[in-house]
C-alpha cells in the first residue's frame, strides 16, 4: 500500500516535472518572441537627427553587445525542435535593423549634401578676385629698387602747413605755387593750412628731426588745383628722394639714377640730365630716359625725339638744409622726385591719367598678370 503510494507520489513528481519543464520551454519561446516583436515595433519606429544619432542606434542595437546580438545569444539555449523558427525570427529581426540603420544613414547623408539649404553637390560660381593697381605695382616697384640701394620710406601727411610745402623748399614768398590757381588751400591766415602740392614736404619733415646721415624715400599722394583732363588731374602720386650726407655729390645723383632707370625699365636704358630750375635744389636737372617703346630710335610716343622725361632732381639747396637745421657746410645732399603715374604710363602706356582714379574694373583687370 504504502508501496504504490510512493510510486503514485514519484510518478506525479515526474509528470509535473515533464509538465513544468514543458510549461517553461514553451514561456521562454514565448517571451523570446515577444521580445523580437517588441525590438521589431521599435527598430521600425527608429528616427534620427543626425549621423552621430545613426551611430549610437548602430551600437545600441547591432553591435557585439547591442539588443539584437543579445538575443543571439539566448538563441544558444532555444532548444533543438525551435532553433529552425527562432532562428528564422533572429535573422529577420536582424535584416529589419540593418535595414533601417543604413537606410537611415543614407538618409541623413543625402541631407548632408544639402546642409541647411546649401547644396554642396552644385558647381561653384567663379570668386572674382581683385588686382593690384597699376599705380601701386609701379610704387612698389620704385620702393623696391630704393630700399636695395639702402633707402628707408618716410612718411608725411597730405594736409599740410605753408613752411613744410612752400617756405623751407626756397619757394619765393611770391611763388606762383602759392597762388589758389596752383594750389588747394583748406585755410588761409593766419596759418597757412593747405593740400601738399608735391611729397618734397617730406624732406623738411625728415630733416627738420633728424640729422645726416639721412636716405629716404617718400611716396605719396598730392594735390594741384588742376582741370581734370586725359593728361592733368586733381590729385596724383609722387616718390620723393633724399640722401643728404657728408661728401655727396651730383655724381653719386647720377649714379643711383641710371640704377634706378636701368632697373625699372630695363638694362638698355640710358638717361640723360638737362638742366632745370626748382626752388630746393641747386643745381636743378631733369632726367630723361632713352624712350622704351622704340629703344631710342624715335616714335610718335617719344614725339620722335627718342627720350622720354621721367623726374626732376638736383643738389639739395643749402637754403633748405639751413631752413631745416642741418649744417650746410658740413653737409651736402641730393633729392629727386617722380610721377607715380608718369613712370606707369611710360611702363603699361596709359594713355588716358582718368583711367587711374576711375575704377574700371575692365581697365584694372589688365594688371592682373602683373606682379
Ligand atoms: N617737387 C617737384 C614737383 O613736384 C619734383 C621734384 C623735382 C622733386 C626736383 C625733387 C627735386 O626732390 O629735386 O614737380
Amino acid at each position: 500500500m504504502i508501496l504504490l503510494d510512493v510510486f503514485k507520489w514519484t510518478k506525479m513528481r515526474f509528470i509535473r516535472g515533464i509538465f513544468c519543464k514543458f510549461v517553461a520551454i514553451k514561456m521562454a519561446k514565448i517571451a523570446m518572441i515577444e521580445k523580437i516583436n517588441s525590438l521589431k515595433a521599435e527598430i521600425e519606429g527608429l528616427q534620427a537627427a543626425n549621423l552621430a544619432d545613426v551611430e549610437a542606434l548602430r551600437i545600441k542595437y547591432l553591435s557585439k553587445k547591442g539588443e539584437v546580438s543579445l538575443l543571439f545569444n539566448d538563441f544558444r539555449n532555444v532548444p533543438a525542435e525551435q532553433k529552425k523558427e527562432m532562428g528564422q525570427l533572429l535573422n529577420q529581426l536582424k535584416n529589419i535593423a540593418t535595414d533601417k540603420i543604413n537606410s537611415l544613414r543614407d538618409a541623413l547623408e543625402s541631407v548632408d549634401t544639402d546642409c541647411d539649404g546649401i547644396d554642396l553637390t552644385r558647381t561653384s560660381s567663379p570668386i572674382k578676385l581683385g588686382t593690384r593697381h597699376p599705380l601701386s605695382l609701379v610704387r612698389n616697384e620704385i620702393i623696391s629698387i630704393f630700399s636695395r640701394l639702402g633707402f628707408s620710406i618716410a612718411d608725411g601727411p597730405e594736409i599740410e602747413d605753408d613752411w613744410h610745402v612752400f617756405s623751407s623748399m626756397n619757394f619765393a614768398d611770391d611763388h606762383p605755387a602759392r597762388d589758389m590757381q596752383d594750389t588747394f588751400f583748406i585755410q588761409r591766415n593766419p596759418a597757412d593750412v593747405l593740400l601738399r602740392t608735391h611729397t618734397s614736404s617730406v624732406q623738411s619733415r625728415v630733416m627738420e628731426k633728424s640729422q645726416p646721415p639721412i636716405r629716404i624715400i617718400c611716396p605719396g599722394r598730392v594735390y594741384r588745383n588742376e582741370a581734370i583732363s586725359a593728361r592733368a588731374h586733381c590729385f596724383f602720386h609722387q616718390v620723393e628722394g633724399l640722401y643728404v650726407d657728408k661728401n655727396v655729390s651730383f655724381a653719386d645723383l647720377r649714379q643711383v639714377l641710371l640704377y634706378f632707370a636701368q632697373e625699372m625699365f630695363g638694362p638698355e636704358t640710358q638717361i640723360r640730365l638737362r638742366p632745370s630750375y626748382f626752388p630746393f635744389t641747386e643745381p636743378s636737372a631733369e632726367m630723361d630716359i632713352s624712350c622704351n617703346l622704340c629703344g631710342g630710335k624715335g616714335c610718335s610716343f617719344c614725339k620722335h625725339t627718342g627720350w622720354v622725361e621721367i623726374l626732376g632732381c638736383g643738389m639739395v639747396d643749402p637754403n633748405v638744409l639751413e631752413a631745416c637745421g642741418i649744417d650746410s657746410k658740413e653737409y651736402s645732399g641730393y633729392a629727386l622726385g617722380m610721377g607715380v603715374e608718369r613712370i606707369t604710363n611710360l611702363k603699361y602706356q596709359v594713355k588716358d591719367l582718368r583711367m587711374f582714379s576711375e575704377n574700371d574694373t575692365r581697365f584694372l583687370d589688365e594688371f592682373k598678370s602683373a606682379r
